[in-house]
C-alpha cells in the first residue's frame, strides 16, 4: 500500500499533539494535514515548539487525507466525524461522541441531544483488546475514555469468568492532563500541587461507558459499579484500583487463590502486545509515554475480595496511542506499528 496520508482535527489540544508525536514516528503513515482552532495559519512548531520537526501549517479545514483522527471535545466532534465518513475517509474519534450505544444515555450524561445518533450502532468501541475484529472492519471507531480503558481492562477477566459478585468499586487517580489543556480553576498549579482531591461523586461521565462494556462481556447481566476519580499532582498517568467480593467457592483459599487469579489474568491477556499482567503492582511512571496497560490482580484473603490495580498513560493507551493502535488495525498494519517505544523513566 502507498503511504497513508493522515490528518488530525485539532492538534492544539493534549490528545491532538500526542497523536502528532506518535504519527511522526509511524513508518507507514504520514501526517500531512492538521487543524487547530487557536493557531490557524501558524506552523506546527510555532504553536507547539516540541513538534517543530513536523513541517505543516495549521489550517481551519483538513486537506484531502486517507485517515482522520478527531481530537475535538464531545459535542463538537460528531459533525466533523460524519463529514469525513461521508467523504469515504475512515475515522477514529477520540471524543466521547460515539462511545455510548444509547442516545438517551448520552443525553443524560453529556447534557446535549446526540448530534448524530444514527451512527451509534455502526461505531465500534475501540478498546482494541476486546473488539479487535470489529475494529479491523470498522470505518468509525469510538476511542474509549482514559478511565474506562484502565478500569475495563483491569476487570474484564474476572467479570467474564463470573469470579466476582456484581457489586464493584473502581477508584482511579489521574494526572492533570486528563482534564485537557483549557484553563480551569481546578487544574491551576496552586490548586493541584501537594493536593489530592476526589471529584464527580454524583457520577462521572465515564461510568456509563464502563458499565456498558463490562455488562456486554459479563457472565451475568446485573452489575452495580461505583466509580470514584481523583485528581493528583502529576502530569500524565492513571492508577486504578478495583475491588469486588469474590464469589464463594470459586478460588482456593489463602495464597493459592491469589496464584489462581494471577493465572486467570495471565491466560486472558497472553499474547496481547499492550497489556501486561505484572508483579509487583505497577506504578504510573512505568507507562509514561508508552502504550501499555499494566495490570496486577490479587486476592485479599482476609475479606475475600479481589483487588486489581492497573496503570496507563492517559494520553497514550488512554487516548492517542490506543487511537493509533486502532488505526493500525483499520488499515491492515500490524497492531504495534509505530507504538513500540518504551516508557520515559524516571
Ligand atoms: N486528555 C485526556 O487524557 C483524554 C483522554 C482520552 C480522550 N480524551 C478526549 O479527547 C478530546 C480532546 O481532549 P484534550 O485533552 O486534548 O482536550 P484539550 O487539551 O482541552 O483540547 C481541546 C481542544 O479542542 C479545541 N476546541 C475546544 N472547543 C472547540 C470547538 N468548539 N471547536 C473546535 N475546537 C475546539 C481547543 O482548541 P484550541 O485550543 O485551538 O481552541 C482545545 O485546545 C476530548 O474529547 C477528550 O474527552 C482526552
Amino acid at each position: 500500500m502507498a503511504e497513508v496520508k493522515a490528518g488530525i482535527i485539532n492538534i492544539t489540544g493534549y490528545i491532538g499533539m500526542e497523536l502528532a508525536r506518535l504519527l511522526h514516528q509511524h513508518p507507514k503513515v504520514k501526517l500531512t494535514s492538521v487543524t487547530g482552532r487557536s493557531a490557524v495559519g501558524q506552523k506546527v512548531g510555532e504553536a507547539l515548539p516540541h513538534l517543530d520537526d513536523i513541517k505543516l501549517t495549521i489550517k481551519t479545514e483538513l486537506d484531502k487525507v486517507d485517515f482522520v483522527f478527531s481530537a475535538l471535545p464531545h459535542g463538537e466532534s460528531a459533525a466533523t466525524v460524519i463529514t469525513m465518513l461521508e467523504q469515504g475517509v475512515k475515522v477514529v474519534d477520540v471524543s466521547a461522541d460515539f462511545r455510548l450505544k444509547d442516545a438517551t444515555e448520552y443525553e443524560q450524561w453529556y447534557k446535549i441531544a446526540h448530534p448524530a445518533a444514527k451512527y451509534l450502532e455502526e461505531a465500534v468501541y475501540g478498546l482494541t483488546e476486546l473488539n479487535r475484529d470489529q475494529v479491523a472492519a470498522a470505518r468509525l471507531v469510538a476511542n474509549p475514555g482514559c478511565y474506562p480503558t484502565g478500569a475495563i481492562l483491569a476487570l474484564v477477566p474476572a467479570v467474564k469468568a463470573g469470579l466476582v459478585e456484581p457489586d464493584i468499586v473502581i477508584d482511579s487517580k489521574s494526572g492533570v492532563s486528563g482534564a485537557g489543556r483549557a484553563l480551569s480553576l481546578t487544574t491551576h498549579y496552586a490548586e493541584v500541587n501537594e493536593n489530592v482531591s476526589a471529584y464527580a461523586l454524583e457520577g462521572h461521565r465515564h461510568l456509563p461507558e464502563m458499565v456498558q462494556e463490562l455488562k456486554r462481556l459479563a457472565a451475568e447481566p446485573a452489575l452495580s459499579v461505583t466509580f470514584l476519580p481523583h485528581l493528583i499532582p502529576m502530569t500524565r498517568g492513571i492508577l486504578t484500583s478495583c475491588y469486588a467480593k469474590l464469589k464463594e467457592g470459586k478460588l482456593a483459599g489463602g495464597k493459592k487463590g491469589g496464584e489462581e487469579v494471577m493465572k486467570l489474568y495471565q491466560d486472558f491477556y497472553r499474547g496481547e502486545p499492550f497489556v501486561r499482567v505484572v508483579s509487583p503492582p505497577p506504578q504510573t511512571k512505568q507507562t509514561w509515554g508508552n502504550n501499555l496497560c499494566l495490570i496486577h490482580p490479587a486476592v485479599d484473603s482476609r475479606t475475600g475480595r479481589l483487588i486489581v490495580v492497573s496503570c496507563i498513560d492517559n494520553l497514550v493507551k488512554g487516548g492517542a496511542g490506543q487511537a493509533v493502535q486502532n488505526m493500525n488495525l483499520m488499515l491492515g498494519f500490524p497492531e504495534t506499528t509505530g507504538l513500540d517505544a518504551p516508557a520515559v523513566y524516571p
